[in-house]
This record gives C-alpha cells, sequence and structure tokens, in this order.
C-alpha cells in the first residue's frame, strides 16, 4: 500500500516533536545536513512504531531540496512538510544564516508547493526574533514575500554591508519565513493546500543550548526568566500549536504566522524586557 508521506526537514528537537505528533500511520521522509541527527530520530521513532527513512540533505540548495522530494516521493503522496531546519546566530556566519534559514526555506516552500496533495498542510518553523526588530516598511516586507527565489539575497537589504551581525541576519531570515508563508499560501492555496508558520520563543534544544552557552548566554536566560511565562518552553509545546494547526480544527487557518514564546514578544514591547535607551 502507498502511504501518505510527511517530508521533515531538520532532525531536532522541535521537528521530532511535530512529527511524532502528526506522522503516525505515514511514511516520514527525514532530511539533515547531519546524516547522524536523521539516523538517530529514524532510529528513536522507528522503534517506537513510526516509519521514517533518513536521508542527507542540505537546505541551502535547490538541487538538495529536489532530490529529498523526488526521493519522498518514491514512498507515495506529499500530504504533510515541516520544515524544522536551521542554524541559529551562534552557529553560523552571517552568509549560511541567509542561505539556509532564509534562501533554503524560501526555496523549500515553493519546490514542496509544487507537489503538495489537495487537502495538504506545511509548517516552517520561524522565530521570535521576526517579531523583535524595527519594523521593516511595507515595500521590504513585500520584498521579502514576493522576490523569485533565486533573487532574494541580491537584494539590496539582505546585501552583506547592510546586515550587522548574525542577529541581524536571523531576525531578517525570520522575518522572511514569515512573509514567504504568506505568498507561498495563496499558491498553496490553488492547490486545497495550506501553509503556516510557527514563531517559537527559546525552547530547550540543542540549538539553544548552544545559544545559552554563546555570547548572548546571559541576554536569553534574563529572557526567559523575564518573560510572563518564567521560563523557557519545550519542543512538545510548540507541537500542541503544530497539531492545531495541521489538524482539521485548522482547516481555517493558511498564510498565518503563531508566537509561542511565553510572552517574551509582549514583554519585549511593553513589559521588563523592553530594551532600556
Ligand atoms: N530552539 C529554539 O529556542 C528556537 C527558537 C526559535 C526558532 N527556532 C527554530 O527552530 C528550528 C529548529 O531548531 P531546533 O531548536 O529544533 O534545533 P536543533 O539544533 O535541535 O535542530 C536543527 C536541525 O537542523 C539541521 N540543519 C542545520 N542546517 C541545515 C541545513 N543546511 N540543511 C539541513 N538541515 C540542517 C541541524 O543539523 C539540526 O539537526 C530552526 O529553524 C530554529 O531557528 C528554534
Amino acid at each position: 500500500m502507498r502511504k501518505e508521506v510527511m517530508i521533515l526537514t531538520g532532525a531536532g528537537q522541535i521537528g521530532m516533536a511535530i512529527a511524532r505528533r502528526m506522522g503516525y500511520g505515514k511514511t516520514i521522509v527525514v532530511g539533515d545536513k547531519k546524516i547522524e541527527n536523521a539516523e538517530a530520530v529514524a532510529k528513536i521513532m522507528n522503534e517506537a512504531g513510526f516509519h521514517v527513512i533518513p536521508l542527507e540533505m542540505d537546505l541551502s540548495s535547490r538541487s538538495s531540496i529536489k532530490h529529498l522530494i523526488t526521493e519522498a516521493q518514491k514512498y507515495g503522496e506529499i500530504t504533510m512538510l515541516v520544515n524544522a531546519a536551521g542554524v541559529s546566530p551562534s552557529q553560523a556566519p552571517i552568509e549560511a544564516i541567509l542561505k539556509v534559514d532564509l534562501y533554503g526555506t524560501a526555496v523549500l516552500l515553493e519546490e514542496v508547493g509544487k507537489v503538495i496533495a489537495e487537502g495538504g498542510v506545511g509548517i516552517t518553523i520561524s522565530s521570535q526574533s521576526g517579531h523583535r526588530m524595527a519594523q521593516l516598511s511595507a515595500e521590504e516586507d513585500e520584498w521579502l514575500a514576493c522576490t523569485q527565489t533565486e533573487e532574494l539575497l541580491d537584494l539590496e537589504i539582505l546585501k552583506p554591508e547592510n546586515i550587522k551581525d548574525t542577529l541581524h541576519a536571523y531576525q531578517m531570515a525570520k522575518r522572511c519565513n514569515e512573509k514567504r508563508v504568506m505568498a507561498e499560501a495563496v499558491k498553496w492555496g490553488e492547490k486545497g493546500a495550506r501553509l503556516n508558520s510557527i514563531s517559537p520563543g527559546i525552547i530547550v534544544t540543542p540549538l539553544a543550548i548552544d545559544e545559552f552557552n554563546g555570547p548572548r548566554g546571559d541576554f536569553y536566560k534574563n529572557m526567559f526568566a523575564k518573560c510572563p511565562a518564567g521560563r523557557p518552553g519545550t519542543a512538545d509545546e510548540v507541537a500542541n500549536v503544530a497539531e492545531l494547526l495541521m489538524s482539521e480544527k485548522g482547516a481555517f487557518i493558511t498564510g498565518a504566522d503563531f508566537l509561542v514564546d511565553g510572552g517574551a514578544t509582549a514583554s519585549y514591547f511593553y513589559g521588563p524586557l523592553k530594551p532600556q535607551e
């Protein structure tokens, strides 16, 4: 029997939590740049009754994304996409953050949008970082949303001389994810499919632990201590939201972004996390 297929990119904690929640009964093809991460997730999930195929893939490469899709289609129709691959500001230089988190995500949404089944659903993991930066102009937002994927990194606002540091690159990438999801959701809708993004706050995963131990460690620890929830979140709490968005209950939700940050963004604008002048 040919099964429905979920594509999962990024074999990290958030991706696995969502795949465990929504991937039962499907074939899950998990792509990660580090094949050992994909294999580790496949082992845990296969030993828990799922059907997971690990694959090496690089989100920053269109040909690698296309290869992943072709491999996935061998198992059946692609009905779900979970994009949870990415690099954080402490893990990579500016160019890599823009190539993976910004360009790669845009290409993945475009390529999967071409083959997603009717009734299919997609989720991409953005970040609260895209919400805690100065507003861009309406024109800049539209560039991020609608520029041809191959021309995205040539935009003036993304030129290296206009990106201050890796955090700024990450913020721009995550803002772009949200805008891209809006524009792509229109195209996915023509196929009867839905697409949304989730913007997590601090979720304890290896990526976040790198941040806690990186140059901005104190900043992050202060952030979760002073947010209304008073703690970092868990990948399973992100999966709670993904479950709503990817199930029938989310049938009227598409092209939207959901902050899941324990109130850190609210506090950043109107509470104790507000930056002091
Ligand atoms: N953990 C957090 O606090 C947090 C907060 C907001 C947003 N996010 C976002 O969530 C997503 C998942 O992060 P996580 O916290 O689960 O991290 P994680 O480190 O557990 O997983 C990320 C995975 O992505 C893979 N990856 C990195 N570059 C890749 C590439 N070029 N191609 C394919 N795979 C690649 C890594 O090998 C890793 O397995 C990222 O996009 C991240 O920006 C995380």
